[in-house]
């Protein structure tokens, strides 16, 4: 029934820590049926990396690894993280090394409204149906920093990313003599233009005519008004019908508590990007649906918002519809528009036909994580 038979994707996984195994595996047969009901085979290369192979065998992410990952057609991860591992040694060792080895510089967070899923704000019968387009790649987040106990910082600011190196260093003395940590934050304009390309794309694609750029170039002109000025250049220059609106990110997060539904595309640098999602991810109704996506013009990888979960992890009460929506970004990604709307639509009759009972134990109901994952299959 369909004119893509005989397509065949490879895919990368990374179950990870925690729920990530439980999640991913319903995403996996989600994403399986519908794909398959368009005669698209997915075919799956598991990778054990994460908190308990790290402690097993003192291995974060081979090289050999990332090679065979790269040869992938995308990469679904659940997460990683245990309360036993040091924080900050999985997050730069495996996903912020992902992200910047293959140029992920497209972090896609879609958050809207679902069936039956609570709101902690009253809608008045509007619904939620924005995203956020995230820079993935610079700004607070490129690892330029160090902490000096003894007043003086001389340290080397050398790195790579898909566009360009850098070069240099920090050399700061504070007086009198005390302890602190600076860490640096760039924005080039390589970085702001291909992602307010994405992000007008995505605003042609949802037929609109305006963007958000969320920004704070009224206390941090250099870094945020830089910004501000290069993505409404770009805009101007490639997508003339599509207008920025401005918004300071501590006004615009005061908006979106009042009026969650008011905004479309939402253009954020690096850090601004990862707060502002989460509300927005928290306003639309939880960590249980968050979806995301990180995208390059190499592999890109599909994860859902939350984390490995340790709190619920073997219980079944972990929501997969973050994962499955996950897999639909992926599979739209791959350019199977048609499967994922198969898996969107499964997701939305799954909540809509719910009577209490069979909703999400997130929700209320007393669905597992396994007894979803057939709930939606079932859908498709
Ligand atoms: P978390 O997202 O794992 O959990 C926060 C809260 O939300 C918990 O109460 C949890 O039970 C609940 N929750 C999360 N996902 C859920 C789901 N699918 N269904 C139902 N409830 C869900 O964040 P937390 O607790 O701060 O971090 C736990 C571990 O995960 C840490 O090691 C952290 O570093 C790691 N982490 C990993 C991420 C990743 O791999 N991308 C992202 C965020 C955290
Ligand atoms: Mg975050």
């Amino acid at each position: 029934m369909s004119c893509s038979e005989d397509k065949k994707f490879s895919i990368a996984v990374v179950a990870g820590d925690g729920i990530g195994p439980e999640v991913i595996s319903e995403a996996r047969r989600v994403a399986e049926a519908a794909a398959s009901a368009d005669g698209v085979s997915l075919k799956w290369t598991e990778y054990p990396f994460g908190a308990s192979h790290y402690l097993r065998t003192n291995e974060i992410l081979p090289d050999s690894a990332l090679n065979e990952m790269r040869a992938h057609s995308a990469m679904m991860l659940g997460a990683i993280g245990d309360p036993a591992v040091k924080p900050g040694i999985l997050e730069q060792g495996i996903l912020l090394r992902l992200r910047f080895e293959f140029d992920q510089y497209i972090n896609l967070r879609p958050a809207m409204s679902l069936p039956n899923v609570p709101t902690p704000v009253p809608l008045n019968g509007r619904k939620i149906d924005s995203v956020v387009i995230r820079e993935n790649t610079e700004d607070l987040y490129m690892g330029l920093g160090r902490v000096s106990e003894d007043g003086r910082l001389d340290a080397p600011m050398d790195l790579k990313r898909g566009g360009y190196s850098l070069t240099g260093r920090l050399s700061l003395e504070i007086s009198p003599s005390m302890a602190f940590a600076a860490q640096t934050a760039l924005n080039t304009e390589f970085g702001v233009e291909r992602i307010t390309r994405h992000a007008c794309q995505m605003a042609r694609r949802r037929g609109e005519s305006v963007i958000t750029v969320v920004s704070k170039s009224n206390a941090v002109p250099a870094l945020y008004g830089f910004f501000e000025e290069i993505a409404r250049k770009t805009a101007d220059r490639e997508f003339p019908e599509i207008k920025c609106n401005m918004a300071n990110v501590d006004a615009l997060c005061y908006h979106l508590v009042r009026d969650p539904a008011a905004y479309g595309v939402l253009l954020c640098p690096n850090l601004f990007g990862d707060i502002v999602s989460d509300l927005q991810a928290g306003l639309a109704g939880g960590m249980g649906t968050a979806a995301g996506g990180n995208i390059g013009d190499g592999l890109s990888m599909f994860e859902p918002v939350h984390g490995s979960a340790p709190d619920i992890a073997g219980t079944g009460r972990a929501n997969p519809i973050a994962a499955v929506l996950s897999g639909a970004l992926m599979l739209r990604h791959l350019g199977l528009d048609g499967s994922a709307g198969r898996v969107e639509r499964a997701v939305s009759k799954y909540l809509e036909g719910s009577r209490g009972q069979d909703l999400p134990i997130e929700f209320g109901g007393n669905f597992t994580c396994r007894q979803i994952g057939e709930a939606i299959i079932k859908n498709i």
